[in-house]
């Protein structure tokens, strides 16, 4: 226990340390073999004379978060505003689209400075639709987080409720906030039917208070999707998903871009 005590502080520390943002130098080769053709040409060849539209976002596979233009209008808008990469973004995207079919609010568990709240902003408005997009966050950080996670209270504090305020209100989305703890903020949101849920809160107790509240209020075809189970600092949070549909009939469908989803059985 004293031992991963000490780790833990030790690695906190140590990234304390470092640049809040570390970009791994992974994707180089990729953008060095793009610029040099290679994934055109390994397209080409690989589709046998085959006419391949958007031939450009192979890389080897199909990349549509890497420049379509339909998404591209999008992330261009909330990339200053989120941590969230653009693969993920990409599929909250695809499945708020999807969602936008079913009857049921949209809601948004972990805002920080808005930027994947603004997208479902976005995408509400540019459809005209006037259902809630209901955002629930501190806006002052992280709780009290539990043994064995990354973070500390507080962390994520530099946002504030009138920032994203601001940041989503020229969209005309029909946004309701929620500021404060959860699970304090749900006693009185008054949400009846979810058709899209988004948790992006990182810790396992936050995780499972929402999976809690979410899971009845979700209408069937219903997302709910979680940003954090594939990342190192978040194994908890993978934890209390596990362990939250483990007596439940649906199995969270892992994605590698570190997303898992639920979508609601009737
Ligand atoms: C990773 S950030 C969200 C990132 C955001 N979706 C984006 O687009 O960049 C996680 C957020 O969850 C919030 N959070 C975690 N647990 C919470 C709780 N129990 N109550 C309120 N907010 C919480 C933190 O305050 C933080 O703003």
């Amino acid at each position: 226990m004293g031992d991963i005590a000490v780790e833990k502080s030790f690695f906190y520390h140590l990234r304390s340390l470092l640049p809040v943002e570390i970009s791994v130098p992974q994707g180089l080769m990729k953008n060095v073999l793009v610029s040099v053709g290679y994934f055109r040409f390994r397209t080409r060849l690989a589709a046998k004379g085959a006419e391949v539209p958007d031939l450009d976002l192979y890389r080897p596979l199909y990349v549509p978060w890497e420049g379509q233009p339909e998404f591209k209008q999008y992330y261009d808008l909330i990339r200053p505003h989120t941590l969230v990469s653009p693969d993920r973004c990409w599929i909250l995207l695809r499945f708020l689209q999807h969602a936008r079919q079913l009857p049921g609010d949209f809601a948004e568990f972990g805002v920080f400075r808005g930027g994947t709240a603004l997208l479902a902003s976005h995408v509400l408005r540019q459809a005209d639709d006037r259902r809630a997009l209901h955002l629930f966050d501190s806006f002052a950080g992280m709780p009290q987080t539990s043994p064995g996670e990354a973070f500390e209270k507080g962390d994520f504090s530099a946002t504030s409720e009138a920032t994203v305020r601001s940041l989503v209100a020229p969209t005309g989305a029909n946004v309701v906030f929620h500021p404060g703890y959860i699970p304090d903020t749900f006693a009185d949101a008054g949400i009846n039917r979810l058709a899209y849920a988004h948790v992006d809160v990182d810790l396992y107790q936050s995780v499972l208070d929402c999976v809690e509240y979410v899971y009845p209020k979700l209408v069937p075809g219903g997302i709910l999707i979680f940003d954090d189970y594939g990342f190192p600092c978040c194994s908890r949070a993978r934890e209390a998903v596990d362990q939250a549909f483990s007596s439940r009939q649906e199995k969270p469908i892992y994605l590698p871009t570190g997303q898992a989803f639920v979508m609601k059985l009737a």
